[in-house]
């Protein structure tokens, strides 16, 4: 049961992904010139948000259209509270409904709650009239119930607070007639109550009061003057009590808005008319031509702000007798206002692993003409992964269409372009900045495949093998890689005996000198991981080769080196040249050249008789032997390899040129010490050297004796040559 809940729920969460919430129905009531500060409602309670939560969801109030920010959230509490001044008169004039539409937006699952703060009129401004002072001239002929228009006070505020009638001070030829307009607003007319009479009285002042209905009341004073006349005049008449005109906005500065007539059957001056606005609102806006009733443009027209104008006109003639008009302006829409696109949440690191459909923004467009012109469409550049999706009202959400891949693109620029339907159309575009927010979705990567290090044998420990390098694309610590060994053994033994990688750098270093004739190559597995969290990882082997040094001198196994077994071969008298006589056996226990060996006779009994074979070490004889060859021939063989340097071993080889063994003289008499035999060479040069001079020099000396004698001349030669050998 449970379960099924769960995937309720969870379909739920998905759905709040794919549509923002957007909802509208609470209102509250505020009056204007609230203090700042105060308490406007609980929103909070009001939606049914959890509060709690109003803070990490980033809980705030926007405004529809205005810049201005008059309220705002207070995120523990849930208040609304007055952040600006709301001046209802500066908002909407007279507008008998002044609403002020805002929005309470939560960002993380965006949320966007429409609210409507209803503007209240306070009683904060009094009745006024455009003037200090009316002045009136009035006939005495005036009939009893004749009636001049004083023209209306003006109040800001509205409803109760505008003006709600009028009095007049306590006189005896006039009261007050108080009427209502077509907008509703009271104005008032003098009505003559008892006939005058100038030689009577010619000067009559009044004060006329103007009320409102708000509490407290508030009033404005006029003061009229009255003059009385003895002429019989007429007071002018307008050709329509009321002139309707319309205007584009944006009209330019003098364009003829309508003309307006009031003719008056008097002659002369007394006709002469003259034209002006009562009040003073429109005066910024609108020139009168004070003689001709020309209505020009003076000002700007914009429709957004004021969409109709209505003033009143007076007309009065030579002799001060006044009548009114109304004349109503209607201003027509032009397109003149380009979108506004509003930015009104935006996740700005949205996660690259985020599904396509996600929702990372809420724009709302606003167009502040009307009609056609504020229809707006909106759309985005192509190329990107995203889209707007139209959401209620002027509202669209920025969803994602595609996988982000951080590692291709971490950021976007997107722009939005809003176009209205106006004509010509306008539009407007904002860019968006994005960044997309890494996750740790690559792991690190070798360079290569797989490493190979060459190290000589012999290494020093600590010695630089290779190394390794792997990399990963992704962000900080998601991308940082560390390098280890992989546990394993070499040998039997762990491979952290052997070699050793450093963490940060991937350089392997051997931990000990290696020795090829132990083993000539081994792996080891190194793994680069990153920092992240789950981390992610990757292995490669890296093959370890060791290469030989020349580190191993020949070893010669045959003749056996034992200095005192001597082996003997026998080498038959009849042999001829060429014949294999033997063979030295050596062994290297290097490798390639540091093992390839070379043999050469360094010395033997007869220079001539024996070679070597360079590379085979066999002996063989070079001649036929004959007679006169020793029968006891002594070789000394020196084997080298071929390494740099090369190492070398000596041996003696005995043989013996013979066809039987019995002629074997006792070995011991062979036995050849090299050094012994150079020194008995030089003893026996030095002893026949002596001996000669010796005898020599007797020689001489008996021959020397023999002349002096008288004998003849006898020369005998030294016996040079003496028969040792
Ligand atoms: C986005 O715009 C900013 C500022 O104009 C610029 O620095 C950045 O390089 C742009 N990024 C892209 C992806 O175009
Ligand atoms: C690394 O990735 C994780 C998710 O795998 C993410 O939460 C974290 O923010 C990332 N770190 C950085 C520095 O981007
Ligand atoms: C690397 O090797 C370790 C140890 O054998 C293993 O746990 C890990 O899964 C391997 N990683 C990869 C990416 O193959």
């Amino acid at each position: 049961m449970c379960y099924f809940r769960r995937i309720f729920m969870v379909v739920l969460w998905l759905l709040s992904f794919a549509f923002p919430l957007i909802t509208g129905d609470v209102s509250y009531s505020v009056p204007e010139e609230m203090k700042r500060g105060s308490v406007i409602g609980n929103i909070a309670k009001d939606i049914g948000l959890d509060l709690g939560r109003l803070s990490a969801r980033r809980a705030r109030v926007d405004s529809e259209d205005s810049g201005v920010q008059y309220c705002s959230v207070n995120l523990n509490t849930g208040e609304l509270v007055v952040q600006e001044r709301i001046d209802r008169e500066g908002l909407c004039a007279k507008k008998t409904s002044c609403i002020l539409k805002q929005e309470l937006v939560l960002e993380n699952l965006l949320e966007l709650h429409l609210f409507i703060l209803r503007i209240q009129d306070i009683n904060d401004n009094a009745p006024m009239f455009k003037e200090e002072t009316l002045k009136f001239e009035i006939r005495e002929s005036a009939d009893k119930g004749a009636r001049f228009a004083v023209g209306e006070a003006h109040d800001e505020d509205i409803g109760e607070n505008a003006v709600q009638g009028y009095t007049l001070e306590q006189n005896n030829h006039f009261k007050l007639d108080v009427k209502t307009n077509s907008a509703g607003r009271k104005y008032c007319e003098l009505v003559l109550d008892k006939e005058l009479d100038r030689e009577d009285n010619n000067e009559i002042t009044l004060v006329l009061t103007a009320f409102d209905g708000g509490s407290p009341q508030r009033s404005g004073t006029v003061v009229i003057h009255v003059t009385v006349l003895d002429a019989n005049d007429n007071a002018p008449v307008f050709s329509q009590t009321v002139y309707k005109a319309s205007l584009p906005e944006n009209s330019a500065p003098d364009t003829l808005v309508i003309t307006v007539t009031a003719t008056d059957p008097d002659e002369g001056i007394h006709r002469e008319i003259t034209y002006e606005f009562d009040h003073v609102s429109s005066k910024d806006v609108f020139s009168i031509h004070p003689k001709a009733g020309e209505v020009r443009v003076k000002g700007n027209i914009d429709y957004e702000k004021m969409p109709s104008y209505e003033m009143q006109i007076s007309a009065k003639d030579g002799l001060g007798l006044i009548s009114y008009a109304t004349l109503l302006i209607d201003v027509t829409d032009v397109n003149d206002n380009a979108p506004i696109i509003n930015l009104k949440s935006l996740t700005n690191h949205i996660p690259e692993n985020v599904s396509p459909g996600t929702e990372v923004g809420l724009i709302n467009v606003q167009d502040r003409d009307s009609e056609n012109n504020r229809q707006v469409r909106c759309s985005l550049q192509t190329g990107v992964p995203f889209k707007l999706v139209p959401s209620i009202k002027n509202y669209y959400s920025l969803v994602t269409t595609e996988q982000l891949d951080r590692e291709l693109v971490s950021d976007y620029n997107i722009t939005i372009t809003a176009t209205d339907e106006g004509s010509p159309p306008l539009s407007s575009s904002k860019t968006v900045h994005l960044t997309v927010a890494d996750i740790n979705d690559n792991p690190p990567v070798f360079e290569e495949q797989s490493y190979s290090a060459h190290v000589t044998e012999n290494n020093k420990p600590g010695s630089t093998l290779c190394s390794v390098a792997a990399r990963d694309p992704d962000w900080r610590q998601n991308g940082t890689v560390v390098y280890s060994l992989l546990p394993g053994e070499v040998n039997g033994a762990p491979v952290s005996s052997y070699v050793s990688v450093n963490g940060d750098t991937g350089v392997i270093h051997a931990v000990r000198a290696f020795d090829y004739e132990h083993f000539r190559s081994f792996k080891v597995q190194v793994m680069a991981r990153d920092n992240g969290s789950p981390p992610l990882s990757s292995n490669v082997t890296v093959n370890v080769f060791i290469s030989d040094v020349n580190d191993n001198s020949p070893q010669i196994l045959y003749p056996t080196p034992e200095g005192n077994s001597f082996m003997t071969e026998l080498v038959p008298k009849a042999a001829h040249a060429g014949s294999l006589v033997s063979k030295v056996i050596a062994v290297d226990a290097d490798s390639g050249q540091n093992a390839w060996l070379s043999y050469h006779i360094v010395k033997s009994t007869d220079a001539g008789l024996f070679t070597i074979g360079l590379h085979s070490g066999e002996i063989r004889t070079q001649r036929d032997i004959s007679e006169s060859d020793s029968m006891k021939q002594n070789l000394i063989v020196a084997v080298k390899d071929n390494g740099q340097p090369p190492l070398s071993a000596t041996c003696s080889m005995y043989l013996l040129i013979s066809d039987n063994l019995a002629e074997v003289p006792e070995l011991k008499d062979m036995s050849y010490d090299e050094r012994d035999s150079k020194l008995t060479s030089y003893l026996i040069i030095a002893l026949v050297s002596v001996s000669t001079f010796f005898l020599t020099f007797i020689i001489i000396v008996l021959g020397v004796r023999f002349c002096m004698t008288g004998a003849g001349a006898v020369f005998a030669l030294p016996a040079w040559h003496v028969t040792y050998y």
